[in-house]
């Protein structure tokens, strides 16, 4: 079955852990953390000590989406503030600046991804693929939340889809943005098996059934 993570982007920051056990208990596998520096993406949101408080407050599986430049100057603090899985962008630095993040986190005991942006080609995470627990294409524009989802991603999702198979790799694939009771049909058909949903989750009152719409 799908996980759902639910992006505390969407969340009210002012009670974070409390938004955090309200989709535990409505179901939700994952929480995704979206980081932003306000130079690798227009917009600033949290970070290491908003993290470190959140590891405290629930056990969930916390997926890190570090949209910063050079993460490899982070990684390792990122790691120890208590993600589970921590996401790289291709684009945030050269491959071997990345493949040392990946190597940094896995070396802490952490889960590793990649991630593309919506004008990156599927087969920017080729480098990377052997090393990696997860794939995440962005179906918008990294930055904010509730966004349209870009239905041309989907191709990319199918490719990805097609090169975990064919390798074998227990890879999990991600999809990021616009992800509602509509869109999320077409990303499971073409193969994610993580979606992340901000508005579609925190912006509903009943978060139960919110999550359940997607699956
Ligand atoms: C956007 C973030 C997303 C965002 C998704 O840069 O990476 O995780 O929170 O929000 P929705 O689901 O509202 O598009
Ligand atoms: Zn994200």
């Amino acid at each position: 079955m799908v996980k759902i993570a639910p992006s505390i982007l969407s969340a009210d920051f002012a009670k974070l852990g409390q938004e955090a056990a309200e989709v535990k208990a409505a179901g939700a596998e994952w929480l995704h953390i979206d980081v932003m520096d306000g130079s690798f993406v227009p917009n600033i949101s949290l970070g290491i000590p908003v993290l470190k408080s959140l590891r405290k407050a629930t056990d969930m599986f916390l997926d890190v989406h570090l949209m910063i430049d050079r993460p490899l100057r982070y990684a390792r603090q990122f790691c120890e503030a208590g993600a589970d899985l921590v996401n790289f962008h291709v684009e945030a630095d050269t491959e071997e600046n990345i493949k040392a993040a990946i190597a940094l986190a896995k070396s802490l005991g952490k889960m590793t991804g990649v991630t593309v942006k919506p004008r990156t080609p599927a087969e920017a995470v080729l480098p990377f693929i052997k090393d990696i627990d997860l794939i995440l294409v962005m179906t918008v524009e990294p930055g904010f939340g509730g966004q349209k989802f870009m239905a041309e991603q989907l191709d990319k999702l199918r490719a990805l889809r097609q090169m975990i198979d064919r390798e074998g790799l227990c890879c999990q694939l991600e999809v990021d943005g616009g992800i509602d009771p509509d869109t999320a049909p077409l990303a499971i058909d073409a193969g994610a098996t993580v979606l992340v949903a901000g508005s579609a989750v925190f912006g509903k009152a009943d978060r139960a059934a919110a999550i359940n719409a997607l699956r």
